[in-house]
C-alpha cells in the first residue's frame, strides 16, 4: 500500500488521461523487503536510459547507479542533485514514474542471476573475455531495479510511445503541462551584488540602460533583508530607506524585481510567531523550517510577500531548499519531523516544489524565477533550477538533461577567467531555457573588465530577437507537456548516433545549439538526418562534422521559418515585436507559429497565428512583419 505525502498529494489535476490497467509487454516486478519495496524494470541489452532529473554530471543513465537525493553539491556521477526525480524514459519505448518522495536507490541495466544456464554455451575454454562476457550477459537478465526504502508500496506510472519526446511530454501532461511563462521572463535577467544598497541598484539599472544592455529583470540578492541567514523577510532600513520607490523607478525604467531569499524564517521576522506551529522541530541558522505541505503555512509566506507584488516585486529566487553534504547545518536532517506527518528524508524531496507553490500565491500574475531544488512532476512551476557550482561543461550538459524530466535549468553566467569564457557562457545562457546573469559577488558587470561589452550586448539581443519563437516553444510546454530544450534523442530516439551526444540540445523545434566553451577551439558536432542550416553562417550542414568559430555553432532546420523579432531593450504590455521571417531552405508548405496574449495575465487566451514563407502582414497587436530573409 503507498503511503502518503508522496507527489501527487501536492501536485496539479493531469492534462492526460491516466488508465489503470498496465501496458502490455512490459516485465515488471514487485517485492517487499526488510528496508521497503523494490520495483524490476526487464530492460533489452542495447538500450538506454535516460531522465532522473537535473544531472550535471552524467547522460546516459545505463550501467549506473542514481540516488534520488537533493544535494547541492554532487560530488560525482550518482545521481543525487539540487532536482533529482524517480522518472526515467528508456529508448525502447517507454518510461516509468515512481510515485515516492524517498531517496529511491536504480540501479540501471544491472545484471539479474542466470536464468538456469551456467558458463558459456558451447563448453571450450574462451580465451577471449569479451566473447565469455557477451555469452554470459545474453542469458542473464538485466534489470533496472528501484529500490524505495521504508515504505511497502508506491503507484507507478508507466508511460509509453513512438520516441523520448512523445513519453516525456505525457510525462509533464501527468504533471499538470508545462509552465506558463510571461513574456518579460525570456529576456534577460541580471542580479546585483548582495550587498548593493538601493542607490547602487539604481545606478546599475541605470548603467544597463546606458550601455543598451537588453535587460527585463533586476535581481536583488541577500542584501535587501535586515537579516539573510536565516531570513527576516524585512527591508533593510539602512540600505533600502524606501524600497517602494526604487521598485517604482525601476519599473518606469521597464525592470521588473526578483528578490532572493529562503525559507528558514528568523526570529525577528514578522512570519515567525504565526509559524511556531506550522515549521519542523529543526532549525536552520536559527530560523524556523516551515511546513509548507500544510496550506496555512503556505498562505502565511503568500499574504505577507503579497504588497510586495504591487509595488513591482514580480519574482523570487528561492535559495537553500536543496541542503549539501559540505555545508555542515545549512539544512534540516532527514530524521526532522514536520507537523504535515511529512519527515525531513521527504521533505527534502518535496521542498523547492511547495515552497514554490506558495510563493506563486503571493503573486498576481505570471512569474519566472528561480528555485534551487526541484523534483517529481514540477513542469508546471515557472521557475529555473541554478547552481553555486560553475563547470562550463557541466551547465551544457545540466541544459540537455533537465529536459527529459520536467525542469528548466539556467546555466547563469558569474564571473569569467577571460574574454573568451566569458563570451562563450554568455553564448549558452541565451540559448537555454533561462537568460540569467548572477553578479552577485560583483561590483560591476561581469564583462565590463574584460572588455567585451559589445559582444555581450549583441548576445543579449540575440536573446531578444528569440522571444517570440522561444514564446511558441513554452506554449507547446504548457499545452502538449513538449519540453521547449532538449537532448537530441528525445526526437530522434532511433538513431543511434545521437544517443550520447549530451552537449547539443533542440532549442525550440528547430533549432539545435553545439555550445562551446572556452577551453574548446573546435568541436565535433552531430546532427540528426536531414539538411541544417547554420544560423550565423547560412551554410548547409549534415552529419558528423567539426566546427571551428568563434560564434555559438546553431543549426536550424532546413524547410523550417523562424520568426526573429527586432531586439528592444525590455520587454512590456504593449510591446510590439517587429518581425523577420528566415526561411531556411525550401520552405513551400511550411508554416511557423506565433502566439499573441497580454503575456502577463494566467490563463489568459491565446491566438496562435500561422505564418507561411510569403506572408505579408498578420492581424495582431504584438506582431508585425517587416521582412523577410532566404537561406538556400
Ligand atoms: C547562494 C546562491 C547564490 C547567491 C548566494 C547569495 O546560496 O546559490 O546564487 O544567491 O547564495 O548569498
Amino acid at each position: 500500500v503507498p503511503e502518503q505525502g508522496v507527489p501527487t498529494d501536492f501536485s496539479p489535476a493531469p492534462l492526460c488521461e491516466v488508465n489503470e490497467t498496465a501496458p502490455e509487454g512490459i516485465d515488471i516486478g514487485f517485492s517487499v523487503r526488510d528496508s521497503g519495496c523494490v520495483f524490476e524494470f526487464k530492460l533489452q541489452e542495447n538500450s538506454e536510459v535516460y531522465g532522473f532529473g537535473l544531472q550535471l554530471k552524467g547522460f546516459g543513465s545505463r550501467s549506473r547507479k542514481r540516488h534520488i537525493r537533493p544535494n547541492a553539491d554532487p560530488p560525482s556521477n550518482t545521481g543525487e542533485s539540487h532536482a533529482p526525480v524517480p522518472f526515467f524514459v528508456t529508448t525502447e519505448g517507454w518510461g516509468v514514474y515512481i510515485d515516492t518522495a524517498r531517496y529511491v536507490e536504480f540501479y540501471c541495466g544491472f545484471t539479474k542471476k542466470d536464468k538456469g544456464v551456467t558458463g558459456s554455451s558451447n563448453g571450450e575454454l574462451h580465451t577471449d573475455f569479451a566473447d565469455i562476457y557477451a555469452d554470459r550477459r545474453a542469458e542473464c537478465e538485466t534489470v533496472i531495479a528501484a529500490s524505495v526504502p521504508v515504505t511497502h508500496g508506491a503507484d507507478i506510472y508507466i508511460i509509453t510511445g513512438e520516441n523520448i519526446l512523445d513519453i516525456v511530454s505525457q510525462y509533464n501532461l501527468l504533471a499538470g503541462g508545462g509552465c506558463e511563462v510571461p513574456l518579460w521572463g525570456l529576456g534577460n535577467q541580471y542580479r546585483c551584488h548582495l550587498r548593493f544598497s538601493s542607490a547602487q541598484v539604481l545606478s546599475m539599472a541605470g548603467s544597463i540602460r546606458s550601455l543598451g544592455i537588453p535587460c527585463d529583470v533586476i535581481g536583488l540578492e541577500p542584501g535587501w533583508q535586515s537579516n539573510a541567514y536565516s531570513c527576516s523577510f524585512v527591508w533593510d532600513k539602512t540600505r533600502f530607506p524606501d524600497w517602494r520607490e526604487m521598485c517604482e523607478s525601476l519599473k518606469t525604467q521597464g525592470f521588473k524585481v526578483n528578490l532572493w531569499e529562503h525559507a528558514f524564517t528568523h526570529p525577528t521576522s514578522p512570519l515567525h510567531s504565526r509559524l511556531g506551529e506550522l515549521s519542523g522541530d529543526y532549525t536552520v541558522w536559527g530560523g524556523l523550517v516551515p511546513d509548507f505541505a500544510l496550506e496555512e503555512a503556505k498562505n502565511v509566506f503568500a499574504d505577507y510577500h503579497a504588497p510586495m507584488d504591487e509595488a513591482g516585486v514580480k519574482a523570487y529566487k528561492l535559495d537553500e531548499c536543496d541542503g549539501s553534504d559540505y555545508t555542515g547545518h545549512w539544512t534540516f536532517p532527514n530524521c526532522a519531523q514536520f507537523p504535515s506527518g511529512l519527515d525531513g528524508e521527504r521533505y527534502h524531496n518535496l521542498f523547492g516544489i511547495l515552497y514554490g507553490q506558495a510563493m506563486l500565491r503571493a503573486l498576481t500574475q505570471r512569474t519566472y524565477g528561480q528555485v534551487r531544488n526541484s523534483g517529481a512532476l514540477a513542469a508546471s512551476y515557472p521557475y529555473a533550477l541554478y547552481s553555486d557550482l560553475y563547470s562550463h561543461e557541466d551547465f551544457i550538459r545540466g541544459v540537455a538533461t533537465s529536459g527529459f524530466s520536467g525542469l528548466l535549468w539556467s546555466p547563469e553566467v558569474r564571473h569569467a577567467e577571460s574574454r573568451e569564457d566569458m563570451i562563450r557562457r554568455v553564448q549558452t545562457v541565451v540559448f537555454s531555457p533561462q537568460s540569467l546573469i548572477n553578479a552577485f559577488y560583483l561590483e560591476s558587470m561581469p564583462w565590463v573588465e574584460l572588455g567585451c561589452t559589445d559582444e555581450i550586448r549583441r548576445l543579449l539581443e540575440l536573446r531578444m530577437s528569440l522571444i517570440p519563437y522561444l514564446y511558441t516553444a513554452f506554449e507547446d510546454y504548457r499545452v502538449k507537456g513538449r519540453p521547449p530544450v532538449r537532448a537530441l534523442v528525445c526526437d530522434c530516439t532511433e538513431q543511434t548516433a545521437l544517443r550520447d551526444v549530451w552537449n547539443e540540445y533542440f532549442f525550440g523545434d528547430d533549432m539545435i545549439v553545439a555550445p562551446m566553451t572556452a577551453a574548446e577551439h573546435s568541436r565535433r558536432v552531430v546532427l540528426p538526418e536531414g539538411d541544417w542550416y547554420g544560423f550565423f553562417d547560412g551554410r548547409k550542414y549534415s552529419g558528423t562534422f567539426d566546427i571551428e568559430t568563434e560564434e555559438i555553432p546553431v543549426f536550424v532546420r532546413s524547410g523550417s521559418i523562424i520568426p526573429l523579432a527586432a531586439p528592444v531593450d525590455h520587454v512590456s504590455e504593449d510591446t510590439v515585436f517587429e518581425l523577420t521571417l528566415c526561411c531556411y531552405g525550401d520552405t513551400s508548405g511550411s508554416v511557423a507559429r506565433i502566439v499573441e496574449d497580454d503575456g502577463v495575465t494566467r490563463g489568459a487566451e491565446r491566438r496562435v497565428i500561422t505564418l507561411h514563407d510569403y506572408t505579408e502582414s498578420v492581424e495582431s497587436f504584438r506582431y508585425r512583419i517587416v521582412g523577410r530573409r532566404r537561406t538556400v
